[in-house]
């Protein structure tokens, strides 16, 4: 019977790029949803951007665009992405849409009737130079530990201790570089322990598919009757990118709260254009089914919060979540120094094949919330022994006979042959493990039938038979079985490579094939188009291009969240030079001329004193602000406090190394603090940073900002 289904995977935030961490989700979601159109069903695969919150605000000022601007452009960028992994969306959307307002609006307020939203005064850390409310992630200082410097209010990267953010020493607001204070402001709360929440919770659990899932909800849930469940902050103070609370100006709703209502936003744009009665869907007791593909990060937001705002607010609740793990590659986490946070876009500009990333994410994926491994040799190997040895092979080895010797038609005899059947029964099962999301599971017994029709060829033989003229009848046989076990192979792979799969059907002249055409064989009225390669083996040279791209894009621009890994960057520079108003004023020494200025005092051809050396004040910086300055392709405007009662305004000219300036906030360099103010087109200049490329800037691009060890302090010489 066909089922109705609606089918969402996490919608990825709109201030960053698509990386293969977000693509283990789309490709695993993307994978059931056309195994589960093709058994015939009812499937609504919707994604979206989630547009809201602080760090989309920020991210847009120091962009010098508008939120809708910056969101708009992250879309387009998303979009291509998901087109390029041929992820099926059904529709596309964004949070930052009417429906969503609509629906995000409607949700609070049956919440609110039923007695479900409490406001509350809370204390929170504020700048006070911003004028805003910090995130706890905005927040840095030194870890009440070890006292590294520069570490978030959560953890210490560097000693790895835990701690609360108020436990940080000197902290500072990552926005402006001010000291946080505490503040007080009206909250609106869900009352998720309520006794109502706890009673649904706990019968809503037991319908989970994943153990693992249903336990990390019984340990949030706590014992019986005493649930631990705290109440949930759904609000956030202006200034602020989301939702205006009805009733409630200045207040906006928290971007989790109308995140996951954005599914059900996205579905109404598509109903609204397919015609379908979204209230059909979404009402109780509705009929349809509700997925949610998340990684396991997420969980308690679409096993707590979401089916508790569904269920109040009278809708109806998600038929079941289905949470997986991280992806690390080569065994560690994904790192930018490394080139092993891969971008979707890497991957494609480099010419990779996505299907071969879908093969291989899928081969790895099981139902579980276990973590999965990109081992890069693995991949090259694996996708060249299953898809390029076992899989197109076949069809590579039978095509070419077929249409010399046979007018490219099968032999309508050969349909039935033993092997063939053999490898139609392996349907059911490949459909179980399908279904189940164990697509590692239905790989294999796909490849374990490659393995079986590669032993039929090997066996059988068809060079030889094609030798021997009497053998025609036999070479016949054989191709035959060949490619129609090609088809079924095909209509195996289906979910996985949808566009290999659409090339085959054209190469066989076949219409599209669904799970129902596994007994439709080949038939010998229709003759076969001549044979074109169907996938090329992946070269070891490619994968190294693609951790070179995302090495490279480390220097030509970061995302945001990754300032850490664009520290260990100076192993590539050999040379210092400053860049700032004066431009690039190289101060380019060897050791040996160093020394020799150092004890002989020489002036001559270059050589300065060790007198000329200190009347450069250079001083440590914090650099409290950085953004690009409109008008100028070249420079980035910074903010530094060198220790002084005011801030000091520096234009430096490494825009191309720093495309996003942010990364740069909360840093600590070297500046001269001595020259002489400059005044500029944009401004005055109030001094320069040091920073570090190659002699040859041309051959080896690269700028990198001087950056001091821990310890070092704001106005500390450096001598
Ligand atoms: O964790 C994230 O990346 C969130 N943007 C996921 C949101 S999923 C849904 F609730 F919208
Ligand atoms: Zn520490």
């Amino acid at each position: 019977m066909s089922r109705r289904i609606l089918v969402t995977s996490a919608l990825p935030y709109a201030n960053g790029q698509i990386h293969i961490g977000h693509l283990v989700e789309y490709i695993q979601t993307d994978i059931w949803v056309r195994f589960m159109r093709m058994q015939g069903h009812e499937v609504y695969y919707v994604g979206a951007d989630d547009t809201h919150g602080t760090p989309v605000m920020l991210r847009a000022e120091k962009e010098g665009l508008t939120p809708k601007q910056l969101i708009d452009r992250v879309w387009t960028e998303h979009k291509r992405d998901f087109d390029s992994f041929n992820i099926s969306f059904d529709n596309y959307y964004s949070t930052d849409s009417e429906e969503n307002r609509e629906l995000s609006e409607s949700v609070y307020i049956a919440l609110k009737e039923r007695g479900l939203i409490e406001a509350r005064d809370i204390e929170q850390a504020y700048d006070p130079v911003k004028e805003m409310f910090l995130p706890d992630r905005f927040i840095k200082g030194e870890c009440p530990k070890c006292g590294a410097k520069d570490q978030y209010g959560d953890s210490c990267e560097v000693c790895g201790s835990t701690y609360a953010p108020t436990d940080l020493l000197n902290p500072y607001s990552v926005v402006s570089g001010a000291t946080p204070v505490r503040k007080t402001s009206t909250h609106y709360f869900f009352k998720l322990s309520d006794k109502r929440c706890e009673q649904f919770l706990r019968q809503w659990v037991s319908g989970l598919a994943q153990p693992e899932a249903a336990n990390k909800m019984k340990e949030w849930l706590g014992e019986d009757g005493e649930s631990t469940l705290a109440d949930w902050d759904i609000s956030r103070d202006a200034p602020y990118f989301g939702f205006e609370i009805p009733g409630a100006p200045g207040k906006y709703f928290y971007v989790w709260l109308d995140a996951p209502v954005g599914y059900y936003a996205s579905f109404k744009n598509l109903c609204a254009r397919r015609g379908l009665n979204f209230e059909e869907w979404v009402k109780p007791g509705s009929t349809t089914e509700q997925y949610h593909f998340i990684g396991k990060d997420i969980l308690y937001f679409h096993t707590l919060f979401w089916p508790a705002m569904l269920e109040f607010s009278g809708h109806r609740t998600p038929t079941n979540v289905y949470a997986h793990g991280f992806l690390t590659v080569d065994g560690q986490k994904m790192s930018k120094s490394r080139g092993t946070f891969i971008t979707a876009q890497s991957f494609i500009d480099t010419g990779l094949n996505p299907e071969w990333l879908r093969y291989y994410i899928g081969a790895k994926l099981g139902n579980t919330m276990e973590d999965l491994d990109l081992n890069l040799d693995d991949f090259v190997a694996r996708v060249n022994s299953d898809l390029v040895g076992k899989y197109v092979n076949i069809a590579s080895r039978a095509a070419g006979f077929l249409i010399k010797r046979f007018d490219g038609r099968v032999s309508a005899h050969a349909m039935q042959a033993p092997l063939l059947e053999q490898v139609r029964a392996a349907a059911q099962q490949i459909a179980v493990y399908y279904e189940g999301r164990e697509f590692g599971k239905a790989l294999r017994l796909v490849m374990e039938q490659a393995d079986a029709i590669n032993g039929y060829v090997d066996t059988v033989k068809p060079w030889d038979l094609a030798k021997d003229p009497a053998q025609a009848g036999a070479l016949h046989e054989a191709c035959s079985v060949c490619l129609e076990a090609f088809r079924l192979l095909t209509l195996y792979l289906k979910p996985v490579l949808p566009a290999t799969a659409q090339a085959v059907e054209q190469f066989l002249n076949i219409a599209p094939q669904t799970w129902q055409d596994i007994g439709r064989a080949l038939s010998a009225d229709t003759a076969i188009s001549a044979y074109k390669h169907l996938m090329t083996r992946v070269e070891g040279k490619q994968i190294e291009a693609l951790l070179a791209a995302n090495r490279d894009s480390l220097q030509a621009g970061a995302p945001a969240s990754d300032a850490a890994a664009a520290k260990g960057k100076d192993k590539s520079a050999k040379t210092a030079e400053t860049a700032g108003t004066a431009g690039t004023a190289k101060a380019e020494k060897t050791e040996k001329t160093e020394k020799a200025a150092a004890t002989t005092g020489k002036t001559d051809d270059g050589i300065v004193t060790i007198d000329d050396f200190a009347k450069i004040d250079l001083r440590i910086a914090r650099i409290v602000d950085c953004k690009a300055v409109d008008g100028s392709d070249k420079l980035l405007q910074l903010t530094l406090d060198v220790g002084e009662a005011q801030t000091r305004n520096v234009f430096s000219g490494i825009k191309s190394a720093y495309p996003r300036p942010e990364v740069l906030v909360g840093k600590l360099t070297v500046m001269v603090a001595n020259l002489a103010p400059r005044k500029m087109k944009f401004g005055m200049s109030e001094g320069m940073v040091l920073a570090a490329s190659a002699a040859d800037e041309k051959a080896e691009p690269g700028i990198y900002i001087l950056e001091p060890h821990n310890g070092a302090k704001p106005g500390m010489r450096v001598k």
